[in-house]
């Protein structure tokens, strides 16, 4: 695709937003699955799906089918979720086996990828069992999460989480003791990228999120960019009036609102973490998945049904009342704030196809996330 018509300006108070076709035509999707999303650390589900010995599921990376296995001796695997035969599904959704069968013809699997059993294959020639395996890809995990590259000589996760397991480390966390407890989804009419650029700063906060500009100290907010990822700080405010408070005990106390490039935000805060993951459906669509993650021995959600298993890449829908109490007014305050968000993000999508817009200018002050965002964006659309 064509870069040309956005300038990298290394410093804000010259630079541009990206420009309008960046985020309405289907070209610049199809570039970005390749060389952001195929080349990026993408997370694709929690440990809370592979337990057991046997246990997998299958998940897609922007349209890269990939199934993660665990085997008798614990090691984890994200295999190609493509038969070598004709290119059936060797799973479908989570399950708990020795080996892996393709739906197809079932052709099976051991969970490190190499072909056990093809029937009726006798008698083809220039063929070898022995050497036909599933292509294998790289994960590593962070706490709770499993990530995946695609890209064969990728960079290790730490490189990209950089200071953030310190970070979550001096707040008392460890993620390695949190486990899942309840996932919302939201299907969201824009590019992916108008809504990373909404997350990366607080300067609509004031105006669009009424509720939350109560709770924090906006003159505080900051956002600190590291190569990788954004960091927002915005610090509790002390309870004021008698205004109804989300975190009216919790004043003093931070959370720490990091954004990874491309695609996965993680919000830390004392009791709780979350994720979102953004996952483009299209170049006008856009899925956000939230997670839930709470201290093993935390007794929310424990009473609730186990969960079914739901890939990240497509849209979740919530079985009624599950909800864990504990966790009920947390998620109602994170919905409030992602209905007003979606409301923007929505308009600036069609917005985005006006005659009379093409780029704006950005905040010195408030938007660096949003800048160095488009900076990375464009760094690896013009990477070879
Ligand atoms: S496609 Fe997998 S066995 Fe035929
Ligand atoms: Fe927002």
């Amino acid at each position: 695709v064509d870069l040309s018509d956005y300038k990298v300006e290394s410093d804000i108070a010259l630079a541009t937003t990206l420009p309008s076709r960046w985020y309405t035509s289907p070209e610049f999707l199809e570039e970005e699955r390749r060389r952001i999303f195929h080349r990026s650390w993408q997370y694709v589900g929690s440990l809370h799906w592979l337990t057991k010995p046997g246990d997998h599921f299958s998940v897609e990376i922007q349209g890269e089918p990939v199934v993660i296995t665990r085997d008798k001796a614990g090691t984890l695997r994200a295999l190609s979720n493509v038969c070598r035969h004709r290119a059936g599904p060797l799973a479908d959704g989570h399950g708990c086996s020795p080996s892996l069968q393709c739906k197809y013809h079932g052709w099976t699997y051991d969970l490190d990828g190499r072909l056990r059993g093809a029937p009726e294959f006798e008698g083809v020639r220039n063929w070898d069992k022995g050497n036909v395996r599933q292509p294998e890809f790289h994960l590593e995990t962070w706490g709770p999460l499993i990530f995946v590259n695609l890209e064969a000589d990728c960079r290790p996760l730490a490189e990209t989480l950089g200071a953030i397991p310190q970070e979550t480390e001096a707040m008392g966390i460890d993620p390695a003791h949190y486990r899942f407890v309840f996932r919302r989804d939201y299907v969201i009419q824009c590019n992916w990228k108008v809504y990373v650029d909404n997350y990366q700063e607080g300067y609509h906060l004031p105006i669009a999120h009424p509720q939350l500009f109560r709770e924090v100290d906006y003159s505080r907010y900051s956002v600190e960019n590291a190569a990788h990822y954004s960091r927002a700080r915005a610090p509790v405010r002390a309870a004021q009036g008698t205004a109804p408070r989300q975190y009216g005990e919790a004043a003093g106390t931070e959370a720490l609102y990091y954004w990874i490039f491309p695609n996965l935000m993680i919000n830390v805060y004392p009791d709780n973490l979350s994720t979102n993951l953004i996952v483009p459906l299209d170049h006008q669509t856009t899925l956000t998945s939230f997670e839930w993650f709470v201290p093993k021995d935390s007794p929310i959600g424990a009473g609730l049904p186990p969960p079914t298993y739901w890939p990240l890449s497509r849209p979740f829908k919530e079985p009624e009342g599950t909800i864990p109490e504990d966790l009920q007014k947390t998620i109602a305050f994170s919905h409030q704030v992602q209905v007003e968000d979606i409301f923007l993000c929505e308009s600036v999508q069609r917005a985005l196809r006006s005659r009379t817009y093409d780029k704006g200018r950005l905040s010195a002050k408030r938007e660096n996330g949003v800048h160095h965002f488009h900076k990375l964006v464009h760094q690896a659309l013009s990477a070879n």
